[in-house]
Parts: C-alpha cells; sequence; structure tokens
C-alpha cells in the first residue's frame, strides 16, 4: 500500500491546526500509521530541503522549520501521494482553492502550513529521514 510524508509545520502547529488536518486525512479515508511531535534539527532540516539548497529562499526555509515544534506523520492509503498533494493544495496560498489546507489557513508561500511529498521517491526518502521502521505502524481496520 503507498505511503506517503505529511508535516504539520511550526506554524501550523502554534494555530492549533494538528486537529483539525488529522481530521481531514482521516476523513478522506486514509490510515495513519506514524505520527510524533518533534523539533526538527538544522542537520534534518538541510536534508529534507536538500533539492532547494540552491533556492535564495533556502536559508529563510531552514530557519522557519526548526523554529518551533512540527507534527510528522506518515499515511497510508490507495494513491495517498498524489491525493493528499490535493487535500493539502497548492504551495502558492494565493493560487491554493478553497477547502484545501493551505487554501483554508495560508497567506504567504514561507508559512504555508504543511508539507506533503511530491513523488514516490519523495515519499520514500522523507519518510526515511524522520521515522524508523519500528515507529511506524501496520493494522488492519477491522472495525
Ligand atoms: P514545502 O511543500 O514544504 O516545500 C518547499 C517549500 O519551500 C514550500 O513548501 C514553501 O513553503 C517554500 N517556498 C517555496 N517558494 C518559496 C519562496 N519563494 N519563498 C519562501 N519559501 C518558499
Amino acid at each position: 500500500m503507498e505511503r506517503t510524508f505529511l508535516m504539520v509545520k511550526p506554524d501550523g502547529v502554534q494555530r492549533n491546526l494538528i486537529g483539525d488536518i488529522v481530521s481531514r486525512f482521516e476523513n478522506k479515508g486514509f490510515q495513519l500509521v506514524g505520527a510524533k511531535l518533534m523539533q526538527v534539527t538544522e542537520e534534518l532540516a538541510q536534508q529534507h530541503y536538500g533539492e532547494h539548497k540552491e533556492r535564495p529562499f533556502f536559508g529563510e526555509l531552514v530557519d522557519f522549520i526548526t523554529s518551533g515544534p512540527v507534527f510528522a506523520m506518515v499515511w497510508e492509503g490507495e494513491n495517498v501521494i498524489s491525493t493528499a498533494r490535493l487535500l493539502v493544495g497548492a504551495t502558492n496560498p494565493t493560487e491554493s482553492a478553497p477547502g484545501t489546507i493551505r487554501g483554508d489557513y495560508a497567506v504567504t508561500v514561507g508559512k504555508n502550513i504543511i508539507h506533503g511529498s511530491d513523488s514516490p521517491e519523495s515519499a520514500v526518502r522523507e519518510i526515511g529521514l524522520f521515522f524508523k521502521e519500528e515507529e511506524l505502524v501496520s493494522y488492519d481496520k477491522t472495525m
């Protein structure tokens, strides 16, 4: 079954949006298989955002993601990577549709509430960066 990595960023945690965000993915029908509130270190931030290293906003990105706790999650389900991106909304909040997480809650591209893996390769890489295999729990829904 496909898995993706989602992370409520420091602004989402500060604004008490963890519960709302978790509910959106639960209500859609996806399964939470791992989650933790954590402080991202400078080293982890640089690895996670490695592909943006040459961008002018890289320093800002690392400073922001390390500025306070994040809520890191792994979700499982059919086509969860692309569907989660739809629920998250466009990166730039001026383009994210109402009804999406960023469309409902974000105003700036830097503080855009949540990160979601953009491809199967990114999902594997990001899950591996943030979680140990034993922190992920696969289970069958019986109720
Ligand atoms: P995210 O999905 O976490 O992945 C890369 C992040 O870079 C993206 O969300 C945005 O928050 C951030 N980003 C993209 N473009 C800009 C920009 N022009 N200025 C600041 N941050 C940006």
